[in-house]
């Protein structure tokens, strides 16, 4: 067996490993409907939606784009890995579940099921316990887990807009 082959055959083990483990995650959650957009935006002033977006569009997006948009919005890199027979379906099943939960496709205020408030409360926690991006993406996508200084940025947005929501 050359080198190569070996290495080619790790990989596809750990190409269906992980797609093993995200059907079983994807498939433990419920579908959950009630996104909304317009509606918070409405509850909030202009002048403060406008802050929160500058500091979101000059800071946080591009970090959001290295290692959220994959899953939660409409611009998917696909990955080697999606050209294995099968992958491509399971890859696209999780990013329908993370996009029904949340979807940054169109910048802040993002699409998601609660208020304003709740959602950045949601992001905050996925990063304070680093939960998010999940670790089955992470292990295969090395540069997409937050930096201490990512997260501190993360965390600095988040308390300035929560500030300013109050
Ligand atoms: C590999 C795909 C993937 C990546 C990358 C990813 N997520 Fe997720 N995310 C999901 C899935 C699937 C869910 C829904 C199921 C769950 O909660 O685990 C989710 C749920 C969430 C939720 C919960 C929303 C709610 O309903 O309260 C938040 C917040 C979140 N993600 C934030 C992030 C942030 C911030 C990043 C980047 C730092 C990120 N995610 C990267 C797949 C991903």
């Amino acid at each position: 067996m050359t080198s190569n082959f070996k290495i080619n055959l790790t990989l596809l083990t750990l190409g269906v490993l992980i797609i093993t483990m995200v059907g079983v995650t994807a498939s433990g959650h419920e579908k959950v409907q009630h996104l909304n957009h317009g509606d918070k935006a409405k509850a909030v002033s202009p002048e403060v939606l406008a802050k929160i977006n500058l500091f979101y569009e000059s800071s946080v997006k591009s970090i959001f784009k290295n290692s959220c948009f994959d899953c939660h919005s409409s611009t998917t890199r696909y990955p080697w890995y999606s050209e294995i027979p099968g992958a491509k379906q399971v890859i696209q099943n999780d990013i329908a579940e993370a996009k029904s939960h949340l979807d940054m496709s169109d910048g802040f205020p993002f699409i998601g099921h609660g208020s304003l408030k709740e959602d950045l409360e949601a992001i905050r926690k996925s990063i304070k316990d680093e939960s998010m991006p999940p670790f089955r993406y992470r292990i295969l996508h090395g540069s997409s887990r937050l930096s201490d200084e990512q997260k501190q940025t993360v965390l600095e947005w988040f308390d300035s807009s929560i500030a300013l929501l109050k």
